[in-house]
C-alpha cells in the first residue's frame, strides 16, 4: 500500500468532517475531519454504534463530538472526553499542496457488540422514574 489522495484542502472548511474514498482495491471509506490545529483521517463511523460521523459528528475547535450518545475525542491528543468509552482509530494522513493524502495499509474498522445496544428512549430522560407521579 501506498500515500493515496483522498481529496483537496479546499473541499473540507475548518470544522467539518467528510467522508471520502480511498481507491485501494475496491475502495475504503474514510473520514476527514478538519480540525483547528489540521487534519485527521479515520473511520467513518464512530466506534460507539456505528453512527456515520460525517452526518452525526460535531466538530468544535478540536473536539468531536458524537452528537448520537455524546461520546467526544480531543483531535489533536486523541484523548477520550466526556461520554467516550473507546479511542478513535486513525489513518496516517499528509498534506501534498492542495492534495490530503492518507496512508491506507488496511481498512480500519471496530468491532461492535450486537448486545451494546441503548434505549434510545431513555437515555436522555434517565431520571424518568422521578416523571411519575
Ligand atoms: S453512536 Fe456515536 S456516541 Fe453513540
Amino acid at each position: 500500500m501506498t500515500w493515496t489522495k483522498v481529496c483537496e484542502k479546499s473541499e473540507i472548511p475548518e470544522g467539518s468532517i467528510k467522508k471520502v474514498w480511498a481507491r485501494v482495491g475496491s475502495g475504503i471509506p474514510i473520514a476527514v475531519a478538519h480540525h483547528r490545529s489540521g487534519f485527521v483521517a479515520i473511520p467513518p463511523v464512530c466506534p460507539h454504534l456505528e453512527e456515520p460521523l460525517d452526518e452525526s459528528g460535531l466538530l468544535l475547535g478540536c473536539k468531536l463530538t458524537c452528537t448520537k450518545h455524546l461520546w467526544s475525542w480531543d483531535l489533536e491528543t486523541f484523548e477520550l472526553q466526556d461520554e467516550a468509552e473507546l479511542p478513535l482509530k486513525t489513518y496516517d494522513l499528509k498534506i501534498d499542496g492542495n492534495d490530503i493524502m492518507v496512508y491506507v495499509a488496511e481498512q480500519l474498522e471496530y468491532t461492535f457488540d450486537e448486545d451494546d445496544d441503548i434505549d434510545e428512549n431513555t437515555f436522555f430522560d434517565e431520571d424518568e422514574d422521578d416523571d411519575v407521579w
